[in-house]
């Protein structure tokens, strides 16, 4: 049996894919400072370490507000392009291949910055990462469900002229009062567009949200789902239509979904068969990235080496990529293991 210091060392070394992951929420204090000097922005916060202890949540509103404030620095097309290519060098080091990233377009259109500005200057550094290290990427457009479908129709409607650069749908922001239903007719249109759709469902809110998330929204996977554990019914439908689960394990204690990380349900989900994967949401405030994710529920469980494989396995399997691609993935992933067929592990 492999101990946890080799446990966290093969975590870190595997090749991962992160699925959930808010480029706005990779915004890292000292780049956040030196974006506004730079667009002559002033800040109400004096300097970075005041910024850092502002970062202390109750709940995802707590989080949301000071999120908002930290993006409003971002102007430029550059803006978006240093934001998006400082998180893809972080990753690219932590063996991350493959990227799924939200961008939240109505949180800078509604500060005059155009989705041009800001699609061009995320795909620049998105293209750059596959040139430079290979890494691959989907790009996920999320609408902010505190908003009215109104807005979210009139964002997918200036979304048109670059949907052939856009991947996917989602849905986050404050999701308490804010159900998947009220996007019902949004969403219809966009899987009439042929985009993958995805929500936030069961972070803070109910079982139902997650119901309405699959019904009504008709998810290919859903973002956190926590709160499905706590209806049988729906875990066996999540299992049953293969639903991959985009968990967030440091963003979960930061923002009090759970008390503590040994109390972390990821294990639970693995052990009811539920397609768990483990990514950062928003890394430059909770406080860690992909690798120290795996490394916090590492430290504070039992979780063997055959459930970090499920892990990583589930998040290639997870991804919106080809079987082939996938394969490829599993392939490398499998070396690691040091497995070769038939597989130890399934
Ligand atoms: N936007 C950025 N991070 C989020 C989260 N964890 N939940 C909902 N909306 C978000
Ligand atoms: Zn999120």
């Amino acid at each position: 049996m492999r101990t946890k210091i080799e446990l966290i060392t093969l975590a870190k070394q595997m090749p991962k894919a992160e699925l959930h992951l808010h480029i706005e929420g990779t915004l890292e204090p000292e780049l956040l400072f030196k974006i506004a000097s730079r667009n002559q922005i002033t800040l109400k916060y004096p300097s970075i370490d005041a910024l850092k202890t502002a970062y202390k949540f109750n709940n995802l509103q707590d989080f949301l507000d000071i999120y908002y404030q930290g993006m409003s620095v971002l102007l430029t097309e550059n803006d978006f392009y240093d934001l998006t290519i400082a998180y893809l060098a972080k990753v690219h080091a932590q063996n991350v291949v493959h990227v799924e990233i939200f961008f939240d377009p109505q949180g800078h259109l509604e500060r005059g910055v155009t989705f041009e500005i800001q699609i061009n200057g995320i795909k620049k550094a998105l293209d750059e990462a596959h040139i430079k290290w290979g890494m691959t990427s989907n790009l996920i457009m999320s609408f902010l469900r505190h908003l009215s479908e109104e807005s979210a129709f009139e964002t997918l409607e200036l979304a048109t002229p670059f949907l052939d650069k856009i991947d996917g749908v989602g849905l986050d922001s404050s999701e308490m009062n804010h159900p998947p239903k009220k996007f019902a007719e949004v969403f219809k249109a966009c899987r009439k567009l042929g985009l993958k759709i995805t929500a936030h469902a069961g972070e803070e809110g109910p079982p139902e949200y997650i119901w309405q998330a699959l019904d009504i929204l008709q998810v290919n996977r859903i973002d956190h789902g926590n709160r499905a554990l706590e209806d049988t019914q729906l875990t066996a439908e999540i299992q049953k239509q293969r639903l991959t689960l985009t968990v967030c394990p440091l963003s979960n204690l930061k923002l009090c979904v759970v008390d503590s990380m040994e109390g972390h349900p990821i294990q639970k989900m693995l052990q009811l068969n539920l397609n768990a994967t483990v990514n950062s949401d928003d890394p430059a405030y909770f406080g860690g990235y992909i690798n120290e994710n795996y490394q916090a529920l590492i430290e504070s469980s039992d979780l063997t080496e055959a459930e970090l494989y499920q892990l990583a396995k589930n998040a290639f399997e997870g991804a919106w990529i080809t079987t082939s691609e996938k394969t490829c993935h599993l392939v490398e992933l499998d070396k690691m293991f040091q497995k070769s067929p038939p597989y130890l592990y399934t």
